[in-house]
């Protein structure tokens, strides 16, 4: 299963890497935006969205054996702000913690420079509070906690693993069809699902398909474990960006840099949200109306940074965050964008249901501002010997900003738990 895993996380990075830099560079993208205009007029990247309501929170600290009389703090902005100095610690390190995959083990594999890791994020509206392992395992007590998706679902994973041990200690368990821990502490088991679609779906890879194959209207394999789930977290994206073929209803809809197939090149926008419609459809249908309630987070689009050649020296070698002013790149912004109004338009489908509370974890432009966080060249263990370099701008380093993620997570699972002990109060009054 690791084995398993690793290859998979190698591939996207061998496949991703040249792509993402293609993507990224405004020429060769050029096709791309004007096909997507032309079939998904919807997606076109005109100005930066700014009506979508933000991920609301709190930051007091409310478990459901909190006295009434309490109010939850007004909603936070998580989405802007800047990365400003810390001097405390990181919770854990490379050596303190045992989960972490190795090629994003950065300090352990000899890299030097720490500044990187004395930041925080800085909300404009508000304070984002450091992470508090014993509030969250409070939140997950008797639950399952789910993260689906690619391999950046499994370096958000990663992280929440090792800022958790630093109170309790997982333990891995067995599980057909996912990676999971147990924390016996709380009865609290967190889980990762591969599935860098959502949808149904096969990755590209040499000994084919040359193309990803991704039915966009079609469910994964995960998806018969939903009703076991109390919270999910999807994770999805970059393999979006690889050459695909999609289908809808069993035939072929059109693809993506599939020269010489014979099919429309129709981009990845309207594919992308096709594929996150459906996901999102098929959780409220199976979980909405049941009682107990469930969360679905949709963790928004993580930016690469590539401002060289993949396979050379100094390649996202940055060792400072980007201040404030630096706007978010056009493809990830629109990414971004469409993940944030299939999250709104899947709030619409889950009002019929109640217990329900659907939420973007927006974490799109504080990982932009981060382009000092992700392994590059110490992807690999002291990388600069002989032979050639390979860099990862993908993935972030643990510890780095990517912890970040899980304290916002932690603030939208502290307002939700207020939301409904409040509901709990005046219906029992
Ligand atoms: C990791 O943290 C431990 C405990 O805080 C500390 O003793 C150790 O020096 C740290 N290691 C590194 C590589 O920073
Ligand atoms: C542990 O949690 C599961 C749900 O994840 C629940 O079904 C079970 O009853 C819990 N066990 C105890 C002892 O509370
Ligand atoms: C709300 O009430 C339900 C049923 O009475 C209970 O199971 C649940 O734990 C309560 N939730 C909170 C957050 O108090």
């Amino acid at each position: 299963m690791r084995g398993a895993n690793s290859i998979k996380d190698q591939s996207l990075i061998k496949r991703l890497l040249p792509c993402t830099l293609h993507i990224l560079l405004p020429i060769p993208l050029l096709p791309i935006i004007l096909l997507s205009l032309y079939f998904y007029p919807f997606s076109l990247p005109s100005s930066p969205p700014t009506k979508l309501s933000p991920p609301s929170s709190t930051s007091t600290p409310l478990l459901p054996s909190a006295e009434k009389g309490y109010v939850c703090d007004t909603p936070c902005d998580y989405s802007n702000g800047r990365w400003v100095r810390d001097k405390r610690d990181p919770l854990y390190n490379g050596t303190t913690c045992a989960t972490i995959k190795e090629s994003q083990n950065c300090i352990i594999n000899g890299r030097q420079d720490s500044s990187y890791l004395y930041w925080r994020w800085k909300p404009n509206q508000c304070h984002l509070p450091r992470f508090e392992p014993n509030t969250f395992l409070q939140l997950i007590v008797n639950k399952h906690l789910a993260f689906v998706g690619d391999s950046l679902a499994r370096n958000q994973i990663e992280s929440l693993l090792c800022l958790l041990s630093t109170v309790s200690a997982p333990k891995r368990v067995h599980h057909k069809g996912s990676r999971r821990w147990y924390f016996a502490s709380h009865n609290a088991s967190v889980s990762l699902y591969w599935s860098p679609f959502l949808v149904q779906g096969v990755q590209r890879s040499n000994t084919g398909p040359l193309h990803n194959i991704v039915h966009l209207d079609r469910n994964e394999k995960w998806a018969k474990d939903v009703h076991e789930m109390d919270l999910i977290v999807l994770s999805v994206g970059n393999w979006f960006l690889v050459p695909s073929v999609f289908y809808e209803g069993g035939k072929v809809l059109g693809c993506l840099n599939c020269e010489g197939l014979g099919y429309t090149d129709i981009g990845f926008y309207g594919p992308l949200r096709k594929a996150l419609r459906a996901t999102l459809s098929s959780i409220i249908e199976k979980k909405g109306g049941k009682g107990n309630g469930v969360n679905v987070i949709v963790r928004t689009f993580s930016p690469s940074h590539f401002d060289g050649d993949w396979d050379k020296e100094g390649t996202c070698s940055k060792t400072r965050p980007y201040m404030k002013e630096m706007k978010v790149g056009e493809v990830d912004e629109e990414i971004r964008r469409i993940e944030m109004e299939e999250v709104e338009n899947a709030k619409v489908k889950a009002k019929e249901f109640g217990g329900f509370s659907l939420e973007a974890l927006d974490v799109t432009k504080l990982s932009w501002l981060r382009p000092d966080g992700h392994p590059g060249a110490y992807m690999n263990h002291f990388p600069f010997g002989p032979g050639h370099v390979q860099n990862d701008c993908v993935h972030w380093c643990l510890p780095g900003p990517i912890d970040s993620w899980n304290e916002i997570l932690l603030e939208m699972m502290k307002s939700q738990e207020c939301r409904l002990s409040l509901v709990n109060l005046s219906s029992s009054h």
